[in-house]
Order: structure tokens, then sequence, then C-alpha cells
């Protein structure tokens, strides 16, 4: 079988490690042959390509990054765009596209697949919030490099009796801000799911200092919302610009920066701000994610033989399973409840022992 392969969107560490399983089991198993499309639906719109053969898969398993590069191109902003990227499959005789991205890059996948095309999905992005998954590969790497800078600013914060504001990456989902608030040990955890009442944090912190503890830390994702008088339920974004991307995103990021100024106006105690940003992103995946990566790649060549077009590479439970891609993007996956409950379980029981203390 003739299979091409593309990754799409923003990188994620583990984006090789599913490469190399897709050449590796497609070469050995099935005598398949790959065309690489570089930089996501770029590539395959105007034609971009490079030979993925086993040498080209060579030592890439703890690279970070991806050897076809990525873009947030979509096709469909493009005048006959779709229809130009099925014409490309069919010049290169490709028989099944193998599309590893997020929401945006596998919802051209879908477009494609109605057309007619055999595609299958693989899920990735560090946001970890795609649909029909347990888990995305890459948003374990993430969440280890934002809980070693939560630790490191955890002893800075200690000894200068300041808040430190760490933002995190996370537009629609708080997932990196959860799981790395709470194995940090953060203070205050603010996420998208939930916008938040600037009074009310402002309080936990007072609270907190009011009981000799003179530092805080607070993990913020990029995507937390301020609740305003306006919209308290939707709260508002802080953007970086007005611009969009091709798939409408606005570029998030600098709501520390806010945050940390309003903590100092309102609780007098001084602020510091920590943006992650795509040291996140970058480096070598962890052990987690490269096995997940790679059993993500081998389901993903198997199900092009058997045959599963229009579907994903998903993980259940602790299995490899194929779900329609349809489902995968039909919504964001938000943090649950039990994942808050996580959070609230440590914070509520802090925030009373100290109402507590203030009270006596
Ligand atoms: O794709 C996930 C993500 O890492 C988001 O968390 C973040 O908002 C966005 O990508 C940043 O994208 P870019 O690298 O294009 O600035």
């Amino acid at each position: 079988m003739k299979v091409g392969v593309l990754t799409g969107g923003g990188d994620c560490p583990g984006l090789n490690a599913v490469i190399r399983a897709v050449v590796r089991k497609g070469v050995f198993h099935y005598q398949d042959e790959f065309v690489g499309f570089l930089e996501g639906w770029r590539g395959l719109l105007e034609d971009k390509t490079m030979p993925l053969d086993l040498s080209s898969v060579g030592g890439i398993l703890p690279r970070g990054g991806t050897i076809l590069r990525t873009s947030r191109t979509n096709p469909a902003k493009h005048r006959g765009g779709v229809d130009q990227c099925i014409e490309n499959l069919k010049k290169h005789g490709i028989q099944a596209l193998i599309a590893i991205g997020g929401d945006d890059t596998l919802s051209v996948a879908q477009k494609l697949h109605e057309k007619g095309v055999k595609v299958i999905g693989v899920p990735k992005t560090i946001d970890n919030d795609l649909a029909g998954t347990d888990f995305t590969f890459g948003f374990d790497t993430a969440v280890n490099i934002a809980t070693e800078a939560i630790d490191r600013v955890h002893t800075t914060a200690e000894a200068h009796n300041r808040v430190m504001v760490v933002e995190v990456m996370g537009r629609d989902a708080g997932w990196i801000a959860m799981y790395s608030g709470i194995a940090g040990g953060a203070d205050v955890i603010l996420i998208p799911e939930q916008p938040f009442d600037i009074e009310k944090v402002a309080e936990t912190i007072r609270l907190r200092h009011a009981r000799g503890r003179y530092f805080s830390i607070v993990v913020v994702a990029e995507g937390a919302k301020f609740s305003t008088d306006v919209d308290p339920k939707h709260g508002s974004n802080i953007v970086v610009d007005l611009g969009k991307d091709e798939f409408g995103h606005a570029r998030l990021g600098g709501i520390a920066n806010v945050l940390a100024r309003e903590i100092e106006r309102l609780t007098g105690f001084e602020s510091r701000t920590v943006v992650l940003g795509h040291v996140q992103r970058g480096g070598s995946p962890s052990a987690f994610d490269r096995m997940l990566a790679t059993r993500y790649g081998l389901g993903a060549i198997d199900m092009a033989h058997r045959g599963e077009f229009g579907c994903m590479a998903a993980l259940r439970g602790n299995k490899i399973v194929s779900v329609p891609l349809a489902d995968a993007i039909a919504k964001n996956r938000t943090v649950d409840q039990e994942t808050i409950d996580v959070a609230l379980g440590l914070l509520d029981k802090l925030a009373a022992a100290d109402k507590q203390a203030v009270a006596d």
C-alpha cells in the first residue's frame, strides 16, 4: 500500500515517535511505501513532499518537533484547496493518508473523508482537549515540564515572600494547568472552563498569607477568563494580538501579567510572573509519550490495512481503539469534574483551614 503521512497544527513531543512507528510497522509487516507531506496540509496543498523510509525515521524517537515540519494551513480557506489536495494525493498514488494532528487538522481530515479520501487520524496536542480519546500524546511531556517549572518557582517564591503566577498553555481546556498545578502543589489553579472572580483569588491568597504562609503559587491556563459584570459566565480572554490563524483562533497569552498586577493591587503582596509558552512544546518526549505515540502509530497503520478509514486511533482505558473522526472533532474535551474534584479536595480544605485560623 502507498501511504501518505503528515503532521499538522502546533508541534508536540512524540510526533516523530508516531511517524517512526507507522513507517517501521508499514515496511516490516506490510511492505508499504510512504510519502511524507511537508508542513501539514500546506504540503498536500502545494505538493511539497519528502521520501519516508526506514533510514529517514532512524534516530528520531527521542527528538521533539517533527521531521515533516508543520503549519496551521487550512486548505478549506484556499480557493479550491480541498480539491487540490485530492488531486495531489492522486498524483502520488496515495491509497491511505495518515494525518497526525489536533481538532483543526482532523477537521480537514474529516472533510477529505467526506469527499472519499481514505484517511486515518492520530490524536496529537499538548492541550489534551481532543474528544474520543482518554489522552493525546505530548500532554504528559508538557505536564512534566510545567511541573518542574512550578517546583523551581516554589523555592524562589518562598525565599522572597512572593506570589508567583505561572502561565501554561491550554486554549480551551485547562488540562495542563490542572495536572501541573495539582502535581506542583499550586494554591490557586485557573482554567478556561470556569471564568474566575479576581476578588475570590485575592481573598484565597490573603487568607493563606494571614495564616503565616508568606508565599503563594497561582497556575493559570492561557485561555482562562476573568469573569466580568457584563458576562460573568463566559468572561473574556487576554489575547496577544487581534489576528487569527486560518482556523479562526486568536493568539492567546499574557493573562499571567494582568493577573499578577491585579493580585498585587488587591492584596499588597509582591507578585511575579512566569510564562512557560513554547518551552512546554519543545524538546524530547517523556517515556510515557514515546510509548503512547508509538502505540498510536502502530494502531494507525493497522487501521489502514483493516480499511478503517474516516477514523482516528484512540486510547480508551489501556487499549488502542478506532473511533470515528466525526466524534473526535465534534467538541472539545474539557477538564472533567473528577479532576476538578481532586484539586478542590486539596484547595478547599486549605481555604477552610485558613479561614478557621483567621477566626481564631
Ligand atoms: O495547539 C496547542 C497550543 O499549544 C495551544 O495551547 C496554544 O494556544 C497554541 O498551540 C499556540 O500556537 P502557536 O504555536 O501557533 O503560537
